[in-house]
């Protein structure tokens, strides 16, 4: 592609053209939009183009609306773009860890903690991800009404703090889940009080802090649990703890803690509440994964081995993360003054890649807005642009937890899905919370058919 071959940037080119949009309020720019409704928002900043600029809590924003540019901003001109950790809305959580750290430190850290996730580590993680999802089966009734999102949050953590840390958490679930929707609230787009800076002695701010502080100390006194106890592990923890002193300090082991039980169960949480909720109201699609879970599985925990085998459950997840990734959209923050689709990006402002508005766009997928499984073919998939689908990212800074992720979901989809059916009693068409992930605003309910 021409434009990703090297861009004007590096030929010392530079547009003087900043990129147009919709001016706002004095002071307040956009932000009262993007809090009232951010569909409609971007709606607006589409029809000035590719690259968009828009401001809200005092920040300058360019959304890239282009898989071309956003090809440019991951992958061509990665090293031009650092991350932005939020500023003042993330609070400092988890900066020395994998997801914000930038430069030298990330690329120390990533080669230390690469090692948890290669091919062989992964598939030994694999006989968790399937017995712990049907023991989670095995606790619903026969008619019994769930939150499928509560449920989710429960397993998935479960999973990733044995496989990770070698730890039975279901005592502490509660904490970390209490985390998980501190951080989620405090950057939700619909609370205005995510733009009011953590220095303003507001309540919330206050238990913002309280409650991060309490995470912390959880988190260091498991960090201390480990380091009392001799017995040899090879899992994320140890690997981490044999690093301290020699590239890794105390605080980085514990952001990336923090990173981990955050990033790692949060997401893949919320990838299988979509596609089970996507799944009880499209019987043809989830009709298909019957007949597949049956040919291949006969009622078994899907082995290692099984896994390419399931074609139409992995079809079911690509669209789940189409329609609602849980990631929803990436910042970053420009190093130097860039060139974006023709326009200059000065330095310091913020750029936004947003999946949940790329990953609808007609251009790219006849009929957006329907779960469709079946249009994921190979031919399709030949033609797509690779960053007109990325749930998982792109560049140096893709999810290093994809194959993991990817494994949970092939694993626990049928495991669950040969057990029950699920009636589904919330709107079938949610509203989100649009936080550090793309939760339904409320619980996505189900009631459990047992499945003879
Ligand atoms: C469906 C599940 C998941 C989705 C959709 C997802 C999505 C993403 C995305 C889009 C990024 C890139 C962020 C950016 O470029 O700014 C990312 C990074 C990351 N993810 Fe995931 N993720 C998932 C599961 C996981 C799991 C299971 C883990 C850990 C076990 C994990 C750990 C991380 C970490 C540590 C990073 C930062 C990587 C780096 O910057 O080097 N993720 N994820």
């Amino acid at each position: 592609m021409a434009e990703t071959q090297g861009s004007s940037t590096e030929r010392g080119e530079q547009p003087s053209e900043t990129p147009p949009g919709p001016g706002g309020l004095p002071l307040l720019g956009n932000t009262l939009d993007l809090y009232r409704d951010p569909w409609a928002l971007y709606e607006e900043l589409e029809s000035y183009g590719d690259v968009v600029h828009y401001t809200a809590g005092g920040n300058d924003f360019n959304v890239v609306l282009d898989p071309t540019l956003v090809e440019q901003v991951l992958l061509t001109d990665h090293d031009a773009y650092g991350k932005w950790a939020l500023g003042d809305v993330g609070g400092g959580i988890g900066s020395e860890g994998l997801v914000l750290t930038e430069g030298e430190q990330w690329q120390r850290q990533r080669r230390v903690i690469q090692d948890a996730f290669t091919m062989d580590r992964i598939r030994a993680y694999g006989d968790a991800m399937g017995q712990y999802a049907a023991e989670a089966v095995e606790a619903w009734d026969d008619g019994e009404e769930i939150a499928l999102n509560e449920a989710f949050s429960r397993l998935t953590l479960r999973i990733l703090a044995h496989s990770l840390f070698d730890l039975d958490i279901d005592a502490e679930a509660g904490t970390v889940a209490e985390f998980t929707r501190t951080v989620n609230d405090r950057m939700d787009v619909d609370n205005l009080t995510a733009f009011v800076p953590l220095w303003v002695p507001l309540p919330r701010n206050r238990r913002f802090k309280r409650r991060v502080a309490a995470f912390e100390s959880f988190v260091e006194e498991l960090i201390e649990q480990r380091r009392a106890d001799a017995t040899e592990r090879d899992d994320l923890l140890s690997l981490l703890l044999a690093h301290e002193g020699d590239g890794l300090t105390e605080t980085e082991i514990r952001d990336q803690m923090t990173t981990f039980l955050f990033a790692g169960h949060e997401t893949t949480s919320l990838a299988l509440t979509y596609a089970c909720m996507a799944l009880a109201t499209h019987p043809g699609p989830r009709e298909r994964l019957n007949r597949e879970h049956e040919r291949v599985l006969d009622g078994g925990i899907p082995s290692l081995a099984q896994l390419p085998q399931l074609e139409a459950t992995e079809r079911a997840i690509k669209e789940a993360l189409r329609l609602y990734p849980p990631v929803y959209v990436l910042f970053r923050e420009a190093n130097r003054d860039v060139e974006l689709g023709g326009y200059r990006v000065p330095s310091g402002q913020k750029v936004t890649v947003p999946q949940f508005w790329i990953h609808r766009k007609e251009a790219f997928y006849d009929d957006p807005d329907e779960f469709d499984p079946s249009r994921w073919t190979d031919g399709f998939e030949d033609e797509l642009h690779d960053y007109a689908y990325f749930p998982f990212g792109g560049g140096p800074r893709h999810c290093i937890g994809m194959r993991f992720a990817m494994q949970e979901l092939k694993t626990v989809l049928p495991t669950v899905l040969q057990r029950v059916d699920f009636e589904l009693l919330s709107d079938p068409d949610p509203d989100f919370s649009m936080g550090a992930t793309l939760r339904p605003a409320e619980d996505v309910r189900v009631r459990v058919r047992k499945r003879d």
